[in-house]
């Protein structure tokens, strides 16, 4: 059978892809496993995705990695949760860096747990000079929290006259959101059959398209992610026009 990755257009490529990983702890439980060991197993399809975004030089990927709302969860699957991105980020720190990666990070990262915030930083600042590809992980992120930040900064800024009223427009507000080096999403896919977007990047999707998939996270590879790139490329992106209008262009 023909790889999905052999019918992907080279020329239309997103920018930008966004996953809400999600689905660890189903997939664990129907194996009578604890929920944790659907984390554990979460990381090999996350390397599968990274490599698969750098086969095709798809130059932002964004890793829904913990949300801001995650830390509701039990004491014990939040302290797993850590030491996992702990080691994972130890252990692929230098694969990262020789596949020429840039990390970043965006989340309220001072509630990681001192080592990780170490890590993070560490690795975001050995990979800054890479230019291959951008590899973002959400961690401790909520999109609500950080429109209100960029509310709250503008507003300092218009009190204290570095900013007039009339001057705030989209650039302007983006400017202020954690992601505002990335060009917006272009396709979001959430895996384990939910459909909702569970607080994340709630303004870099307003064009983006949606993808939901019954895949569990553990259970997704590369040629489910290179089958979401050639579903992608075959959507009509019209922002607004009409069809006909885009015809015009071409
Ligand atoms: C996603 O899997 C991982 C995180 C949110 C950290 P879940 O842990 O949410 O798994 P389900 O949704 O309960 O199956
Ligand atoms: C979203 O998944 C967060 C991550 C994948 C990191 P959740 O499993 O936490 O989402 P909800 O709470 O079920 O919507
Ligand atoms: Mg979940």
């Amino acid at each position: 059978m023909q790889s999905f990755k052999d019918k992907i257009n080279q020329e239309k490529l997103p920018k930008h892809v966004a996953i809400i990983m999600d689905g660890n702890g189903r997939w664990a439980k129907s194996r009578g496993e604890k929920r944790t060991f659907g984390h554990k197993h979460a990381i090999k399809a996350v390397r599968d995705v990274v490599n698969a975004c750098n086969e095709i030089n798809i130059p932002y990927l964004t890793l829904y990695t913990f949300s801001s709302e995650n830390w509701n969860r039990p004491e014990e699957e939040v302290g797993t949760l850590m030491s996992l991105i702990s080691e994972t980020l130890l252990l692929e720190a230098e694969e990262i860096f020789t596949k020429g990666l840039r990390m970043h990070v965006i989340g309220d990262i001072n509630k990681l747990p001192p080592l990780v915030q170490e890590q993070m930083m560490h690795l975001v600042d050995i990979t800054k000079n890479n230019t291959r590809g951008n590899l973002i992980l959400a961690l401790s992120y909520g999109s609500q929290q950080e429109i209100l930040n960029a509310v709250k900064q503008i507003s300092t800024k218009v009190k204290n006259g570095e900013l007039k009223e009339e001057e705030i427009t989209e650039q302007v507000f983006e400017n202020h959101l954690y992601t505002k080096d990335f060009p917006p999403v272009d396709l979001l896919v959430r895996t384990s059959g939910e459909v909702r977007i569970s607080n994340f990047l709630l303004w870099q999707i307003a064009y983006a398209e949606l993808q939901f998939l019954d895949t569990l996270w553990p259970d997704f590879g590369k040629e489910d992610f290179f089958e979401c790139i050639y579903n992608y490329q075959n959507k009509e992106r019209r922002f607004g026009k009409t069809s006909e209008q885009l015809d015009e262009h071409l």
